[in-house]
């Protein structure tokens, strides 16, 4: 987990995303302070497809005490809305194949599997489950 904080969240790797224009990041905040972020990607920036047609979300994350509180979800319509503005035909992501939460919560919003990947996290190879939503 160090070594995949220290290469995919260090300072430099996180300067270069918020410049890129094909990356963007979006916060969910309630009356103070941020409870969750979206990452989305497009077009070559995308980790796996790279599609022009599709938008990658590569990331949400709830602050765990909002965990269930509908954070993820204003979060992820807001990639859905991004994704039909821009008239693209599909939305995939990744996910951990243990987090049974996320999968739920993806599922949810019509998400169906359409492949796997093996992903490293330091030493440990996980797989990930893709999923897409057709629009
Ligand atoms: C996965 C995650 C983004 C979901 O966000 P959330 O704010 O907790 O979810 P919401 O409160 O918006 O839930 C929206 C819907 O998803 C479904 N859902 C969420 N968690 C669920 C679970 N554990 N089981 C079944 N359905 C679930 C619910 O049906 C819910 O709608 P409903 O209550 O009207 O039925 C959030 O739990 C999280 O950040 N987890 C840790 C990080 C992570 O795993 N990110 C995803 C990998 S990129």
């Amino acid at each position: 987990m160090e070594q995949y904080l220290t290469s995919s969240f260090n300072l430099e790797t996180l300067i270069n995303q918020l410049n890129n224009p094909n990356s963007t990041f979006y916060f969910a905040q309630d009356d103070q302070n941020k409870v969750g972020y979206l990452k989305i990607n497009l077009g070559p920036v995308q980790t796996e497809l790279k599609d022009p047609h599709s938008l990658e979300i590569e990331r949400i994350y709830v602050l765990k005490s909002y965990i269930g509180k509908k954070a993820g979800q204003l979060l992820f319509e807001k990639a859905l809305a991004i994704a039909k503005a821009l008239k693209l035909k599909y939305i995939w992501l990744g996910v951990w194949e243990k987090n049974e939460r996320a999968l739920q919560f993806y599922k949810k919003n019509g998400f169906v599997e359409f492949d796997q990947h093996q992903f490293v996290l330091g030493k440990d190879v996980q797989n990930d489950i893709l999923m897409k939503l057709t629009l």
